[in-house]
C-alpha cells in the first residue's frame, strides 16, 4: 500500500516499464474491481536487496514477481481476488514466483498459502526505500512441464 495516489501511480510506472510486465483486470459488468500485476526479475534485481536472509545465488533468478493484488471492498471475499490471482499466475512460464507479504499481514499471508502452489517463506526482506516495513519474501515453484495450472 501506498502513501499517495501519486506514489502509487510512480510505483506503476516503474513497473510496467519493465521487460514482460503484464497485468490483470477483473470486471464485474462494466466495474472495473480488482487488478494483479507483475514482471519478471532480471539478473540482478534489487527485489531481493534487502533479503536479510542468505540464499542460494539459484533462487533469486528465473522468477516471475507478483507487485501487486487489490480489489475493491465490495467485491472481496466473493472469490475475485482469487481469479485474478490465477489468471494472472496460470500462464507463467518462469520455473518459480515470488511475492512479498507484510509481517503485520498474517491474514494476507494466509490466504496465498490457502490458495495453494505451497508457497514457502523465503526469509525476511526489508526494502531500500524510507520506512520500509518488513516483508516476508514468498516462493513457490510451478511444477515442471505445467500447461494449465491453478483454476
Ligand atoms: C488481499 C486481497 C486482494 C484479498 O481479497 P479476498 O481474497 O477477497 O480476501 P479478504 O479481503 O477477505 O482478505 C482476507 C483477510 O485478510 C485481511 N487483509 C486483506 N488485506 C489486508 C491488508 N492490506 N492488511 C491487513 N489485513 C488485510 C482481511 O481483513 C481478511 O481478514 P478477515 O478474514 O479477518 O476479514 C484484498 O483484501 C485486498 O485488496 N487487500 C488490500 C490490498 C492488499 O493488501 N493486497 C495484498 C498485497 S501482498
Amino acid at each position: 500500500m501506498f502513501a499517495s495516489p501519486t506514489r502509487s501511480a510512480e510505483v506503476l510506472d516503474h513497473w510496467t516499464a519493465r521487460p514482460g510486465w503484464s497485468c490483470v483486470v477483473g470486471y464485474d459488468n462494466d466495474q472495473p474491481v480488482g487488478y494483479a500485476y507483475g514482471a519478471p526479475l532480471p539478473p540482478g534485481s534489487r527485489w531481493w536487496g534487502g533479503l536479510l536472509t542468505q540464499v542460494s545465488a539459484d533462487t533469486v533468478t528465473r522468477t516471475y514477481a507478483l507487485s501487486e493484488l487489490m480489489v475493491r471492498e465490495p467485491w472481496r471475499k466473493t472469490g475475485t481476488a482469487r481469479q485474478l490471482y490465477f489468471a494472472l499466475l496460470s500462464p507463467r512460464r518462469e520455473e518459480r514466483a515470488t511475492l512479498l507479504v507484510d509481517q503485520d499481514h498474517p491474514k494476507v499471508r494466509a490466504l496465498y498459502r490457502s490458495w495453494g502452489w505451497g508457497w514457502t517463506t523465503l526469509g525476511d526482506l526489508r526494502p531500500g526505500l524510507p520506512d520500509a516495513p518488513l516483508f516476508h519474501a514468498m516462493l513457490f515453484n510451478f511444477p515442471p512441464g505445467a500447461v494449465e495450472i491453478g483454476v
